[in-house]
């Protein structure tokens, strides 16, 4: 039986904690900072000070500082060292606390496992992500915990380039999305009625259709609720972004600017989707988005 610690309990980790439950061969624990009781009876919530030889700690955090908190607590380190355990850290962080936590993790006698995933809330509630990896040595109880949740996982060589690699990949993501404001506010106003038939040909056909089909309906209905992934966590990773992508970067600070007012508009909790909701897009008649009375 393995002992897994899986620490915070927030979207992702909401979704990836049954899956962990229905394998027979872990046993689930769990560390919140808000928690006062466990989610499911069969988990345990334990503190840092309670904590043993864990074989994996699966750590999912909101930025840089709660996972340096977490990871260089005294409890924690100790508890790595006696278990050697295999760190995974899903957060998307920074390059630099990423290089450190490496070294942290190395000193203190664990396997080092960067796992920066990608798939969304629907990922961890299906099972399904994708996780970007680099670590320090194979380890089986890894293979164990990660073949629970995910459905593909990609090998670096590197320490650090799953980290870059996911943060370019965010930046480039965002701005796809914060193209959408540049140009359907347009198509809403020009096409009036006919503008169902574009949204059809823009979630099914052409370059277009991925982002489309997965977002235009939150966009067209600013339905920013209720989000897969929070707008904070994605001005975060823009921000983290600028540490890979050198500057002079127009696009990148285009596409943080538009992030960083849709924050201040819908609140750091709404959906990263609510950027397409702030009529902040560089094409014309974003301000007149009505088309055909859908919002
Ligand atoms: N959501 C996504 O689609 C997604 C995809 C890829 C990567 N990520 C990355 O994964 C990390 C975590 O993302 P997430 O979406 O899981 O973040 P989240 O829901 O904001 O959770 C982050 C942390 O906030 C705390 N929290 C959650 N609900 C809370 C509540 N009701 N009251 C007080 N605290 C609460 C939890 O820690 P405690 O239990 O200790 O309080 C949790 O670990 C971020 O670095 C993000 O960039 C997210």
């Amino acid at each position: 039986m393995l002992d897994v610690l899986v620490v915070g309990y927030g979207l992702m980790t909401r979704g990836i904690l049954p899956h962990l439950l229905r394998r027979e061969e872990l046993s689930v624990s769990l560390m919140s900072r808000h928690l006062t009781s466990p989610p499911y009876p069969e988990v345990r919530l334990v503190r840092a000070a309670e904590l043993e030889r864990p074989d994996a700690i699966l750590g999912c955090f909101e930025d840089d500082d709660a996972s340096r908190d977490f990871w260089t607590s005294p409890h924690v380190t100790e508890a790595v060292a006696r278990g050697h355990s295999a760190c995974i850290e899903m957060s998307t962080l920074s390059p630099s606390w990423i290089d450190a936590w490496h070294g942290h993790i190395r000193e203190s006698g664990g396997v080092a496992v960067e796992c920066p995933v990608t798939g969304s809330r629907s990922g961890a509630a299906d099972g399904t992500l994708s996780a970007f990896v680099h670590q320090s040595a194979y380890d089986a109880r890894v293979e164990t915990v990660l073949n629970a949740f995910t459905r593909q996982r990609y090998s670096f060589g590197s320490a650090g380039h799953p980290t870059r690699f996911k943060l370019v990949y965010n930046a480039w993501g965002a701005a796809l999305l914060h193209s959408l404001t540049a140009f359907v506010p347009t198509l809403r106003t020009v096409l009036d009625d006919d503008f169902d038939v574009a949204a059809r040909i823009l979630s099914s056909d052409g370059w277009m259709a991925p982002v489309c089909a997965s977002k235009l309906d939150r966009m067209v209905e600013s339905r920013f609720d209720d989000p897969d992934f929070a707008l904070r966590h994605m001005v975060k990773d823009l921000r983290y972004a600028h540490d890979v992508l050198p500057p002079p970067h127009p696009l990148l600070d285009l596409v943080h600017d538009s992030f960083t007012r849709a924050l201040s508009a819908h609140g750091g909790d709404a959906d990263y989707t609510a950027v397409t909701g702030t009529g902040t897009g560089t094409g014309a008649g974003t301000a007149t988005a009505t088309g055909s009375g859908r919002s």
